[in-house]
């Protein structure tokens, strides 16, 4: 069977993982990579391993062989990349956030189901064994009814300047907010029905650190708290009447520990050296069976998600 061909846009430090887990899936091939300089794409492509390299987005568009384009760029570009990808008859696999507005990811959708094309915000979170096994947990009730959700992300380091630029769709709610609101929604299958935030803005106006609270249809609270600011802990926890889960980095995690009151505690293992093999079996797959959209990561929980980070930006600068 002739394999998903692959092309990436631009030289993000992410695609090292990405290539990796293209490499791994069962039916990915990486194709080409493009730059916005020949020189970074030449370089890149060299490291990786990969033979065809083009000097502008654009070109790397127009490629008759290419099935998908991954689109990893500055946060702010995600939309014009992936529109440019979409123009060219191309699926689109784009990084979280999707955009940075409700709007520009609601068009985005729009755009491809009307040139019957597939476009899915990448959150690898949601396809983790892990995570499937937490939710098989959560749904056949082995916590009892579960109460809260208390997610943590710590990035004491930001090893990157267009984090400090509000512009660019920097700061800790556009950077890893998307990583909770998805995970969760997937987790419970509930509408968010309502929501309120605080952050620590820097002077130039980009949240260094922010939480949030929201509460699912079902009662569930669900608290989201991100801190670039100290070290602090990087884990989920989840409190049902009967038992507790813990998972640590969930956006990745190979590991959680399941905490029934009275019983001895489990763990859940489930070792991947790229764990967005998981994300990219799951578009080939959707590919294969002539889906616009992903029945997993819904283009609604790319636009709830859109609409409560406009919303809490909103709380941050009204508060
Ligand atoms: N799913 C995950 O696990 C995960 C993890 C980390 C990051 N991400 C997401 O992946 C994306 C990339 O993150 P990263 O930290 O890897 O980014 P990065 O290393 O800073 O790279 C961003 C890339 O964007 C391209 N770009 C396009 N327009 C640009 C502009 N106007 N200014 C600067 N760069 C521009 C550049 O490629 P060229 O210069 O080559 O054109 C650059 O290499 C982000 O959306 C981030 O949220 C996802």
């Amino acid at each position: 069977m002739r394999k998903v061909r692959y092309g990436i846009m631009g030289t993000a430090r992410i695609i090292d993982r990405f290539v990796g887990a293209v490499r791994a899936s069962e039916k990915g091939e990486v194709h080409a990579i493009a730059s916005r300089s020949h020189e970074k794409a030449r370089k890149r492509a060299d490291g990786l391993g990969i033979d065809i390299i083009y000097g502008s987005y654009e070109d790397l568009a127009k490629d008759p062989d290419l099935d998908v384009i991954y689109v990893p760029t500055i946060n702010h570009a995600h939309k014009e990349n992936a529109m440019l990808a979409l123009e060219n008859g191309k699926h689109v696999l784009v990084e979280k956030p999707m955009t940075l507005s409700e709007k520009d990811t609601r068009e985005l959708f729009d755009y491809a189901r009307k040139k019957n094309l597939f476009i899915m915000e990448a959150q690898k979170s949601i396809f983790l064994p892990v995570t499937n096994e937490v939710k098989r947990i959560l749904h056949e009730q082995e916590l009892g009814k579960v109460h809260l959700f208390d997610y943590n992300i710590s990035i004491p380091e930001v090893g990157f300047r267009w984090f400090y630029d509000k512009k660019s769709g920097g700061g800790a709610l556009y950077g890893s907010g998307n990583y909770i609101l998805a995970h969760a929604m997937n987790l419970t299958e509930e509408k968010l029905i309502a929501h309120t935030g605080l952050a620590t803005l820097s002077d130039e106006g980009v949240d260094l650190q922010c939480a949030f609270v929201l509460k699912s249809l079902g009662g569930a609270l669900i608290q989201g708290k991100i801190t670039t600011m100290v070290q602090a802990d990087s884990v989920l926890r989840i409190f049902g009447e009967k038992g507790k889960i813990e998972i640590r980095d969930f956006w990745k995690a190979r590991e959680a520990k399941v905490e029934i009151y009275g019983e001895p505690v489990r763990r859940i293992s489930h070792p991947v050296e790229f764990e967005m093999v998981y994300e990219v079996d799951h578009v080939n797959a959707c590919l294969e069976k002539g889906l616009y959209e992903s029945p997993v990561m819904k283009s609604l929980y790319s636009m709830e998600s859109a609409k409560i980070t406009d919303d809490l930006w909103e709380d941050f600068l009204n508060a």
